[in-house]
């Protein structure tokens, strides 16, 4: 069957994944998800919720049970709503940062976002972002990336994104919580962030991101081709 392919893109903080990830699903005419989000609106409820530790297991089991999540696309804005909530903004403030990665590393949180996650992906024609993408939700997906850059880019380059927000913080702290957050991101014993030992690993440090899409573009047509190949082979 030629459907169209499942492509996922993980790697760190600040490596560019979000602003490749949309620039590809747009040319390609794909579906994009950004999971990465998905953990930040279970932050943001499990911050909002009743119990007074937001990383109760209780709470986040509360939360998984009857989660819904919802990318809305409105004028080429992505909307995301959690058990429509509008979250779109509160899930990029800073402390939902810290929260995010926090609980990401729960199984309860892991196993159900995984699995609404494989349904948003299951039909192919799909970029999706995150950490886990390609090792663990999608270890067969057609083609896999881990975008990586220095620390010291990464970082900077998120301080200019909250700066503009208009977020009051400093460059060092972005540095620290950034540098924080990837050491329990990687270090965590459920779905660790780490490269696929399949995935074409990219460095954004020094590549401006239209580089980085033509490359990727390019990896991308001759997966195709190879595949449409295969199948002639086989048709014939
Ligand atoms: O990509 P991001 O910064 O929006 O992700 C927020 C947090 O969610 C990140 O610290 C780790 C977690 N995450 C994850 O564990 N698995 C994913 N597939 C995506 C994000």
């Amino acid at each position: 069957m030629n459907r169209e392919l499942v492509i996922t893109i993980d790697g760190p903080a600040g490596a560019g994944k979000s602003t490749v990830s949309k620039l590809l699903a747009k040319r390609l005419g794909y579906i994009y998800v950004d999971t990465g989000a998905m953990y930040r609106a279970v932050a943001v409820l499990a911050r909002d919720s009743e119990h007074a530790n937001p990383l109760d297991e209780s709470a986040l089991e509360d939360i998984c049970l009857g989660l819904d999540l919802q990318f809305i696309n409105k004028n080429s804005v992505l909307y995301l709503l959690a058990n429509g909530q509008d979250v779109t903004t509160e899930i990029r403030r800073p402390e939902i940062s810290s929260l995010a990665s926090a609980v990401s590393a729960q199984t309860v949180v892991r196993e159900r976002l995984s699995e609404i996650q494989r349904r948003m992906g299951a039909d192919g024609g799909v970029v999706l972002e995150g950490r886990d993408m390609g090792t663990v939700v999608f270890p067969d997906a057609d083609v896999k990336f881990f975008l990586d850059a220095n620390p010291e880019i990464r970082s900077k380059r998120r301080y200019l994104e909250l700066e503009v927000k208009g977020e009051k913080t400093t460059p060092q702290e972005v540095y620290q919580q950034m540098v924080e957050r990837d050491r329990n991101d990687s270090s965590r014993e459920l779905a660790p962030l780490k490269s696929a030992t399949d995935a074409i690993v990219v460095d954004s440090s020094h590549a401006q991101i239209e580089e980085v899409v033509q490359l990727m573009l390019g990896c991308i047509e001759r997966k195709r081709k190879a595949r449409s190949e295969l199948l002639s082979t086989r048709e014939a």
